[in-house]
């Protein structure tokens, strides 16, 4: 078959549905994976089914209830909402119970209305971009001109749709680095439309340099000040879907990953769908590959490939593959370039010389993102999902311990061995506490082991080399008996306790088994809490749900550790989670605007004493926008997000969105079009 032969998906009308995911999101960032038919087609239990007799049980012995009495007292000072509705963009003045205490206190804000176009703080606290979309890396570097923009320049700016970052300072606490993910593009919006083969194709190219990761030196006069960008910065890199990466682990070098342009199976071009990552104890940033597959006109003629392809069987939106054979897997001598994304990325943000590595030991997926935290034996465990509708969660552990050696922990990623995830409902908690692990707060909800796909760096899946466990590990992670999850985001320790909280964002396509279950259907996700019961490298955990979000006023089984409903903020599809300095969980949305009606944001939710489950608003992203890579800096009085797809479903003729220059009449701002950004709340 010839690429002339297979129909391009169309790019969707802009527009937004009520109810709905925006349609232009579902095709350009996630090449319509909820549309199509489900890659999981194997028969592993789903996680619901589970669930739903777990919270059977725990509502007849009255669990929920007692958290409930436990935190009356606490959540007695705000004014009772029980009706909490959106009033403009006024900072606050909505009454969420008590407001957050720490050292980043502050009102929780009123939600608000997915049509308003504006970055909403609570009171006390203003925002400033700290660097946006064009802005140029280098003195050399041209202006953010969109009447003028080139590959060339691009590859030197800031790019598009930023996801995962991280603030990271020096020791002196006033020079630093931003590390930023960038996830995708929008080219309806992004540059004025054209149907001029040619000029599609020179955008082409720069949708490729706007793609990837972007390194910024920042720096401050004073520590507790906000930050800002450096231009010619030593550390500023961007790294592009041209950029050469280093393949590393046991699938390095074989079959499945060769290709006619690399014959060794070692070395790739690019990164794709970099989502959501993490940053190592040693300095390094990991960032997830997740949507790759929508970039791949494919064959799709296998098991293997079927498992990975979803939908993009047809042509691709960004039409890449059209010059650019690596992006037609219908080439034989591309067939396996599909296989070299999907891995979950290590690149160092000090070393701007640095080859940015692959690792196949952690498996391939579409990975969310990754987490690191230091297990009692030295060893390192990463915590992984795979974010699609049905797929599982992995860790990985590593096979050798942390040291004083920065070199050496720079290979930690390169060899251990992964497992998946196998929850169970019906296992007593006495069963997983004969290692002594009970933590103090009380039972846990149910049970699981993680399954090892690899012991030893070496396959334990029956029938499966171990070259096809880190290549094709959705269908070994089938073949042992996974647990179907609800679309796994962000999975990630807390710095503080060691549990492992998961993002489970939505599901659409989950089977109702269980009548009685809260959240059938799951359009407004939930989150996880594990206990490791055996240590952080172990075996066996117990699990308890910490939250099914949702709007309580509409969504009756909203249950937020037991807290009062009518005193938390209404929340929906949490994706990116982060800590702050004491210990307790923020949590960013992605999916507000088309599941409660209000505008993504950024929420605190305490984990200890009477505020567990408090879900506070702290901040409100613009129109279209999602909430993502929250950095919280409370001893600094600092917040960071990025703002990703503001105003996705305008077009640049007639944008819903000019954030984040609105008004602004500065040289070099462009308040024509949105422009995705790393913005910074601080103090008023
Ligand atoms: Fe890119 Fe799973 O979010
Ligand atoms: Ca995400
Ligand atoms: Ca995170
Ligand atoms: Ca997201």
């Amino acid at each position: 078959m010839s690429l002339t032969d297979i129909p391009r998906r169309p790019l969707p009308m802009a527009s937004h549905v009520s109810g709905k995911r925006s349609a232009m999101t579902c095709e350009l960032k996630c090449a319509n994976a909820c549309l199509g038919p489900e890659c999981n087609t194997s028969s592993n239990e789903h996680f619901r089914s589970i669930a739903s007799t777990v919270f059977s049980r725990r509502a007849v012995l009255g669990l929920g209830a007692a958290a409930a009495v436990a935190v009356v007292v606490g959540a007695g000072r705000g004014v009772p909402t029980s009706s909490p509705q959106a009033s403009g963009v006024a900072g606050s003045g909505a009454s969420f119970g008590r407001p957050a205490r720490g050292s980043l206190p502050f009102d929780a804000i009123a939600p608000v209305p997915a049509e308003v176009d504006a970055f909403t703080v609570p009171a006390g606290y203003t925002w400033n971009p700290l660097i946006r979309w064009g802005d140029p890396l280098f003195s050399r570097t041209p202006a953010f001109d969109v009447d003028a923009q080139t590959p060339e320049a691009q590859a030197e700016q800031f790019g598009y749709n930023s996801d995962y970052l991280d603030i990271i300072a020096d020791r002196s606490g006033k020079t630093g680095v931003l590390v930023n993910n960038h996830e995708y593009v929008n080219p309806n919006i992004m540059f004025p439309s054209t149907s001029d083969a040619a000029e599609l194709q020179r955008r082409g190219e720069i949708y490729k340099a706007a793609q990837g990761l972007s390194i910024v030196d920042i720096r401050r006069r004073r520590t507790g000040q906000p930050w800002s960008y450096v231009v010619d910065g030593k550390r500023n890199r961007r790294i592009t879907v041209e950029t050469v990466f280093e393949l590393t682990g046991p699938a390095a070098g074989s079959d499945l990953v060769k290709t006619a342009a690399d014959p060794e199976g070692r070395w790739v071009h690019g990164t794709l769908g970099n989502c959501a990552g993490g940053t190592t104890p040693w300095g390094t940033v990991l960032s997830g590959e997740e949507n790759f597959n929508g970039y791949f006109a494919w064959a799709a003629d296998t098991p293997q490939q079927k498992r990975y392809s979803g939908s993009s069987t047809t042509l691709t939106s960004t039409g890449w593959e059209t010059y650019d054979p690596r992006f037609n897997a219908h080439d034989p001598e591309y067939v396996n370039e599909p296989n070299r994304f999907g891995y979950i990325v290590e690149i160092d943000p000090q070393d701007p010389t640095s080859t940015p590595r692959k690792h196949t030991a952690m498996g391939r997926f579409k990975h969310e993102g990754a987490n690191v935290r230091v297990a009692e034996d030295g060893r390192v465990v990463a915590y992984m999902g795979d974010d699609e509708r049905n797929d599982y969660l992995y860790k990985f552990v590593s096979k050798n311990r942390i040291s004083g050696s920065r070199k050496k922990n720079l290979r930690l990623l390169s060899e251990g061995d992964l497992y998946v995830a196998k929850f169970s409902g019906d296992s007593p908690v006495a069963e997983i506490t004969g290692t002594g692990a009970l933590p103090s707060d009380g039972a846990f909800d149910g049970s699981g082991r993680w399954i090892p796909l690899t012991k030893g760096g070496r396959s334990v899946v029956p029938g499966f080399s171990t070259e096809e466990v880190l290549v094709y590990t959705r269908l070994a992670a089938d073949a042992v008996g996974a647990t179907k999850m609800d679309r796994p985001e962000d999975v990630e320790p807390s710095p503080v306790t060691g549990k492992v909280y998961v993002a489970l964002t939505n599901n659409s396509n989950r089977k109702t088994v269980d009548e009685t279950n809260p959240v059938a259907g799951n359009r407004y996700g939930h989150v996880l809490e594990i206990t490791e019961t055996a240590g952080q490298s172990g075996t066996t955990f117990g699990w308890s749900i910490l939250l099914l979000c949702g709007d309580p006023n509409t969504f009756e089984n909203a249950y937020f550790a037991g807290f009062p409903k009518d005193k938390v903020s209404p929340i929906s599809c949490p994706d990116n989670l982060a800590f702050d300095s004491e210990g307790e969980l923020w949590i960013s949305t992605d999916g507000q605007p088309g599941t409660i009606g209000y505008g993504d944001g950024l929420f605190k939710v305490p984990l200890n004493g009477a505020e567990r489950g408090h879900v506070q608003q702290f901040l409100s992203v613009p129109r279209d926008a999602e909430t993502c890579g929250p950095v919280i800096h409370d001893k600094d009085g600092l917040v960071f997000v990025a703002v990703q797809h503001p105003g996705e479903d305008g077009t640049f003729e007639a944008p819903r969105s000019l954030f984040p220059d609105y008004g602004s009449t500065a040289p070099g701002d462009v308040a024509t079009a949105p422009r995705p950004s790393v913005v910074q709340v601080h103090r008023a």
